[in-house]
């Protein structure tokens, strides 16, 4: 993971770094760094902990730089620890480097070097590449980048600066994602792993791919093949109407982003439903009619709440539009040998679009001849780029780890999708306005649900205690619970199961006894009195029972300990109130326990290495 961003030009190359590294925070916080040069000298300054905390060192040390590169880390060889920081540097400390990604091969590497007496200063995979260079470098950075980049196996985008090379960074990349802008006036250029953290100014943008390497200086870049031959990059316009990100008023990005979804929700629809012709409608949309009606399968990508997201449009494409479809989580997907004929469609789900086994399985799917279809809420990133069409969540960055309003745009996205085939193949102008009326109450379902938090926080209160606990539903319910269950795992350290309640029997119910409370997610109709029976079974074995249950079911009186009463919904648009009671419920016991709410431990937004 790691996010790594550099600067050069007249600004405060601190202040912009600084900056810029804040904006990539989502992509690990496990310690930070900067380096640059000043009166001819690389000075660095990195430690464990936030981009906060370096801010403070660095003022403290009154470090100045005339350009810098800059880092923050998600620990994957090493531990989190000032040492393994990055920047790393030669031997010399005549370079200095930032990393992004996972050098598979570090350790051969490292011992080669280190039989021609090379010493490390870091447990990193990433110090390899430094020493690497620094062993390369005979006065032209280029060159001992250049020779050092077949070397290496694995994932990577680099920054490199040398003290010999005033005002310029060396930059590259191998599946990472890298892109460099420049300024309309050619005063300054950046580099980082996202262009959303560019300036505003950085309006020009070109991603790096395939050992390309870039020679970058003030508005003025360079783009080399892997052998060192100068090419043409395509120049992107880089469309930005960036807002600093704020918590308006609420505790945490978490809660304020749960609460946006009555309003994230109309966005994920907004312009979409045409009430004349009873259509679907998406902007920029790329897929002929005849392609979506001769679809016989759908494959549908994305990891941890994306691929619960997944899951839910399984069952949107097999209801609304009668066709196969099946999730499958990506880092599975992509060492996979699937049988894929031009018919099926690839659907990739990703809040960031950044995440590594999604774009990787997407890039294999796409290779054995699929088309692919993106569902994602950042533009501008690799997903994006790279799919053959891609419907836009419209969410507005999600800042929280956590992901909460993406999930329910993205199912609000897939019912879309899934009605615009369905319409395709038939289905009358009567059927899809009743979808559209129900389309449009979901805002207020949720509402409803979000009206009622201070009831959440009380139940969340009494069950703060637990350590393990047991989701459960059935059929729309199923991704549902155990999306619920992520929540609750992820921010609050709790162990929290999702399971089909029917499974129960199979296995689980061992597991069951007074002190395993068990979460029911009740609201599909057509398993309601399932449900109940499975219910019953727990409540014999004595475990509290909290149902979130839709209004009118009275047998559940009896049975549960705590009901959180749900507003009726059809079946296929019933995930979106109870995900919403589900994130309120894990996001108050993570409260009780004292949780790092937004950047809960050991986690990052973007999951930018396999
Ligand atoms: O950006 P993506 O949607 O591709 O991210 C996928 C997962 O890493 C992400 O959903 C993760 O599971 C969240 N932390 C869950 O809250």
């Amino acid at each position: 993971m790691c996010g790594i961003f550099g600067y050069v030009g007249k600004k405060d190359p601190i202040k912009i770094c600084i900056g810029g590294l804040k904006q990539l925070e989502y992509r690990g916080y496990d310690s930070a760094g900067i380096a640059g040069l000043y009166e001819g000298q690389i000075k660095s300054c990195k430690e464990a902990g936030k981009i906060a905390s370096l801010e403070k060192k660095i003022l403290s040390e009154g470090l100045k730089l005339d350009f810098a590169i800059g880092h923050t880390r998600w620990a994957t060889h090493g531990k989190p620890t000032d040492q393994n920081a990055h920047p790393h540097f030669d031997e010399k400390s005549s370079l200095a480097l930032v990393h992004n990604g996972i050098i598979e091969n570090f350790s051969q590497l490292r011992d080669q070097l280190k039989s021609k007496n090379v010493r490390f200063t870091s447990e990193t995979d990433t110090e390899v590449i430094a020493q690497l260079i620094g062993q390369f470098y005979r006065g032209d950075l280029l060159d001992a980048v250049q020779k050092t980049l077949p070397l290496l196996q694995g994932s990577f985008a680099i920054a490199i600066i040398h003290s010999n090379h005033p005002g310029q960074i060396v930059a590259a990349a191998r599946e990472s994602p890298l892109s460099i802008g420049y300024d309309d006036q050619h005063t300054e250029s950046i580099v980082s792993s996202d262009p959303n953290a560019f300036l505003p100014s950085t309006s020009n943008v070109m991603f790096l791919r395939g050992d390309e390497i870039a020679q970058v200086e003030a508005g003025k870049i360079s783009i080399f093949n892997s052998t060192l031959k100068p090419i043409e990059k395509k120049i992107e316009k880089l469309e930005s109407n960036y807002q600093a990100p704020s918590k308006e008023g609420f505790e945490h990005f978490l809660i304020k982003e749960i609460y946006e979804q009555s309003s994230t929700i109309q966005k994920a629809l907004l312009g979409r439903l045409n009430d004349e012709s009873a259509c679907i409608e998406f902007e920029n949309f790329h897929f002929s009619d005849e392609y979506l009606k001769s679809i016989r399968n759908i494959w549908l990508l994305g990891c941890g709440t994306s691929s619960h997201a997944g899951w839910i449009g399984t069952m949107f494409f097999e209801d609304l539009s009668r066709v196969n479809a099946s999730v499958e989580i990506a880092s599975e997907a992509r060492y996979r040998n699937p049988l894929l004929a031009s018919d099926t469609l690839v659907i990739a789900i990703s809040q960031s679009g950044e995440t590594a086994d999604t774009i990787a399985a997407m890039r294999e799917a796409k290779r054995r001849g699929c088309s692919i279809l993106g569902i994602c809420n950042v533009v501008n990133s690799t997903l994006s780029r790279e799919a053959d069409s891609t419907i836009f969540l419209k969410a507005g960055p999600e800042m929280s780890v956590c992901s909460t309003k993406a999930f329910s745009s993205q199912v609000a996205v897939l019912a879309l999708f899934a009605l615009h085939i369905a319409r395709l193949k038939g289905l009358s102008d009567g059927e899809m306005r009743k979808y559209f009326a129900h389309f449009r109450k979901i805002s207020g379902s949720i509402q409803q649900v979000l009206e009622k938090s201070s009831l959440l926080q009380t139940i969340a209160k009494k069950y703060a205690k637990y350590n393990d606990f047991f989701f459960m539903g059935r059929r729309y319910m199923v991704p549902t619970c155990l999306e619920a269950a992520l929540k609750l795992k992820e921010i609050s350290y709790v162990n929290a199961n999702g399971y089909p309640a029917g499974e129960l029997k199979h296995g689980p119910i061992a597991l069951i006894c007074p002190n395993f409370p068990v979460v029911a997610f009740c609201s599909n109709d057509q398993t309601l009195d399932k449900i109940v029976s499975n219910l019953m079974e727990v409540k014999a074995r004595g475990a509290p029972i909290l149902a979130f249950a839709p209004e009118g079911l009275h047998s559940i009186i009896e049975i549960a300990d705590d009901i959180f009463w749900l507003p009726e919904s059809i079946d296929p648009f019933a995930p979106f109130a109870s995900i919403v009671a589900g994130q309120l419920f894990a996001y108050y016991i993570a409260k009780d326990r004292g949780c790092d709410i937004d950047q809960p431990r050991n986690l990052a937004k973007s999951v930018t290495v396999e």
